[in-house]
């Protein structure tokens, strides 16, 4: 029996690579795909998502959700993705429409309608904590929620401090830490190094010769242009597909420890920090090593340090046949 899946994503280059490995799985079900503002407003990632779902010849429902962050403006990822998202190489829209339920919404019916549903998050958190500041008990209907954000314990993206998905809305991102959903954190950190994808990798891409092989190396392009800028490496970065990846197979995040996230909201110099207190210096038994009852006010969260490199990159060829 497939397992179910929704996705709540800002759709835009890196996002689309992941919806292609959910979509093209034989262990998943998607059930449906909210659209949240973020790399594009939510209008764009809502077009973007369609266009993802048309071409991998899917049929799986697209919610638009919300286009800013709970309490500030919304700041957008063109420079790294292009205007539209998919590196601006002018992909005529798609037919398919998204459905009339605002995502909010949808993530509520599907969640509270598919106990043990798994969900994981590709952009700001804002979808999903206003889903469960209207309806708390949506936390245990979630058997796990993969999210793609942070930069525990390391440099950000945003900023030196913060990963882009918090720090766009990192009032959201807190509600959900605090909120009793069974979280793993995928940081920025894990798509780098031995996991961007290379230039041997890229053509091992190109030679499967599929759309969505084509699709995925192409409307990246600006997105690797960016990520050469902003780090000095080159290839293609994929945080949202290795989240994905760790989705799908569970077995890939290597070492993984629990620790209760916090995430700073006021500071402008650290906003959006996941601040994770890896060595246990306050001594609160919601940390690991020595793990101790868990702490009624929340569920700590799963943060993944290590990445099984080859296991991603396998999982990812494998969703671009
Ligand atoms: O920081 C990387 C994350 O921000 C990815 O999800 C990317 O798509 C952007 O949303
Ligand atoms: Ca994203």
């Amino acid at each position: 029996m497939a397992r179910k899946l929704l996705i709540d994503t800002d759709t835009a280059s890196d996002d689309a690579v992941a919806l292609i490995m959910a979509l093209r799985s034989r262990d998943v079900e998607v059930l449906g795909i909210t659209t949240v503002g973020g790399n594009v407003a939510v209008e764009q990632a809502t077009r973007n998502a369609l266009f993802t779902v048309e071409l991998c010849g899917a049929a799986v429902p697209v919610y638009q959700g919300t286009g800013k962050p709970l309490l500030r403006t919304l700041d957008t990822a063109h420079w790294f993705h292009g205007r539209d998202g998919l590196g601006d190489h002018g992909y005529a829209p798609a037919r398919l429409h998204a459905e009339s339920e605002n995502a909010v919404d949808a993530i509520r019916r599907i969640g509270n309608a598919n106990p043990g549903i798994e969900l994981i998050t590709l952009g700001p958190l804002t979808n999903v904590a206003l889903a469960l500041a209207a309806d708390p008990g949506l936390a245990k209907k979630f058997s796990r929620c993969v999210v793609m954000g942070g930069a525990p314990c390391c440099e950000g993206n945003v900023t030196p401090a913060a990963e882009f998905n918090i720090w766009v809305d990192p009032e959201a991102a807190q509600v959900v830490f605090q909120s009793g959903l069974t979280i793993e954190m995928i940081g920025w950190q894990l798509s780098r190094g031995a996991a961007v994808m290379n230039a041997i990798d890229i053509d091992t891409a190109l030679k499967l010769g599929t759309p969505t092989a084509d699709f995925a190396v192409r409307s990246n392009s600006t997105a690797e242009t960016a990520f050469l800028k902003q780090t000095g490496e080159r290839g293609i970065a994929l945080p949202d597909p290795v989240a994905m990846s760790v989705l799908l197979q569970p077995a890939l995040s290597l070492k993984a420890s629990r620790h209760f996230v916090s995430v700073e909201t006021s500071s402008e110099l650290t906003r959006g920090m996941t601040v994770v207190d890896r060595l246990n210096v306050v001594k609160d038994d919601r940390n690991s090593p020595v793990w101790g009852e868990v702490s009624a006010r929340q569920t700590p969260v799963n943060v993944c340090w290590e990445l099984d490199v080859a296991g991603w990159k396998k999982a990812l060829f494998a969703g671009l046949a």
